[in-house]
């Protein structure tokens, strides 16, 4: 059998420092008889260098579109905006499945070019679950973000621009600091605390420490009840992390922020599930996502009543970009050995099967 040839793409993404393949992982592809070539990239927070080392062909920044057509290409995010047709199979997060805003579009581009899309965001297991994703660090990063928040509110300012953050240490260290060297005293409540965003979450708060009895962990049986919750405006962070399946009651409202008044305990709150748009955000208090350059937003309290800032931004394992990347590239090489066989192998059949579906679908409301 010939040798697997895999092509780690650059990011075109602006502040897209992850990567679906790191030095780590590239390097047991390559024991495992891959060959790897790999775009040289300042952007990606690991070094051309260390792939290199790892024993990765350098190839030149965004010269995808001219390596052999039978070369399957691995990026993180979508690729720039074009019609040019896609030849190539590509392994990537696309966000072309549900409909989003240029869908038929993007999908028309594999159309046109005969290519494939095993999209990352549906790789699943035999139970259906996810083989990869960033949710852990999405939890981590969204509680600093809170954290970071509240130090800046206490010190009478909104929160400057985030920047990505070198590891989970030096946000850990960057966080304490922040908030006067100890986040001794803080109450902070995290819904969704039992998925994979809700423990990075009540990691964060543990690391830069928390007391474990003033970290609220509330999953399904907490929330059984319906909201709205009056102990979410008794802490002092609410990190909102749930995956939200079905319509639900509000867990917090306008009207009950008001009517806390000077009561309210409560001054940030992360909406790391981002829902958003969605008609049913359990979180009708805000209608924007936050951004690293702007990271929060006031919430309308009423007049004479404290603050309550919003954060809802919807990339943020972006701000920890080396251990994100380190964990999802973990978690997708079980599936990325497998690749040689991907006619056969299940993870790969069932992303192709999905990939013609959605294809079928752009094909008939381009009129192709
Ligand atoms: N902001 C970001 O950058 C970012 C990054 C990754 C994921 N996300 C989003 O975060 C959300 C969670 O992702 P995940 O991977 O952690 O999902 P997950 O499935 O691992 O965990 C979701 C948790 O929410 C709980 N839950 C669901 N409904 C609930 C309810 N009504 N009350 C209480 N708990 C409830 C579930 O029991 C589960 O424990 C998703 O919407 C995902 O898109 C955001």
């Amino acid at each position: 059998m010939s040798t697997q040839r895999l092509w780690l793409r650059c990011e075109k993404k602006e502040f897209e420092r992850r990567t679906a393949i790191t030095p780590t992982t590239a390097k047991k592809l390559i024991d495992a008889g891959f060959e790897i070539s790999v775009e040289r990239d300042s952007q990606r927070i690991f070094k051309d260098e260390e792939y290199e080392a790892a024993g990765c062909t350098l190839v030149e920044h965004n010269s995808w579109p001219s390596a052999p057509v039978d070369v399957p290409i691995i990026g993180l995010k979508e690729l720039p905006v074009s019609e040019d047709p896609l030849p190539h199979t590509h392994i990537q997060f696309a966000h072309c499945y549900k409909q989003q805003g240029g869908w038929s579009k993007v999908l028309a581009r594999f159309h046109k070019g005969h290519g494939t899309l095993y999209d990352l965001e549906f790789l699943t297991d035999d139970q259906g679950r996810r083989v990869a994703a960033f949710g852990y660090h999405a939890g981590f990063a969204g509680s600093a973000a809170g954290a970071l928040a509240l130090a800046a509110e206490r010190a009478g300012k909104p929160l400057g621009q985030l920047e990505p953050f070198e590891n989970e240490d030096a946000m850990v260290e960057g966080v304490r600091q922040a908030l006067g060297g100890s986040a001794k005293g803080l109450k902070v409540i995290v819904i969704g605390a039992l998925g994979r965003c809700g423990r990075g979450a009540v990691d964060l708060f543990r690391k830069v420490g928390v007391e474990e009895d003033d970290i609220m962990k509330w999953d399904m049986a907490e929330t059984a009840k319906g909201g709205p919750f009056p102990e979410i405006l008794e802490a002092d962070i609410f990190v909102n992390c749930i995956y939200l399946a079905t319509p639900i009651p509000p867990f917090m409202t306008h009207e009950q922020v008001k009517v806390a008044g000077k009561e309210r305990r409560l001054r940030v709150v992360v909406d790391v599930s981002c829902d958003t748009t969605n008609p049913h955000n359990p979180i009708p208090i805000y209608s924007v996502n936050t951004t690293f350059a702007k990271p929060t937003v006031p919430v309308e309290v009423g007049c004479g009543n404290p603050p309550l800032a919003m954060v809802s931004i919807d990339h943020l394992p972006t701000l920890l970009p080396r251990e994100a990347s380190e964990q999802f590239s973990t978690n997708l090489l079980p599936s990325l050995l497998e690749l040689p066989q991907r006619e056969s192998a299940r993870v790969w059949v069932e992303a192709e099967k999905l990939f013609k579906t959605k294809l079928s679908e752009a094909v008939a409301v381009e009129g192709l």
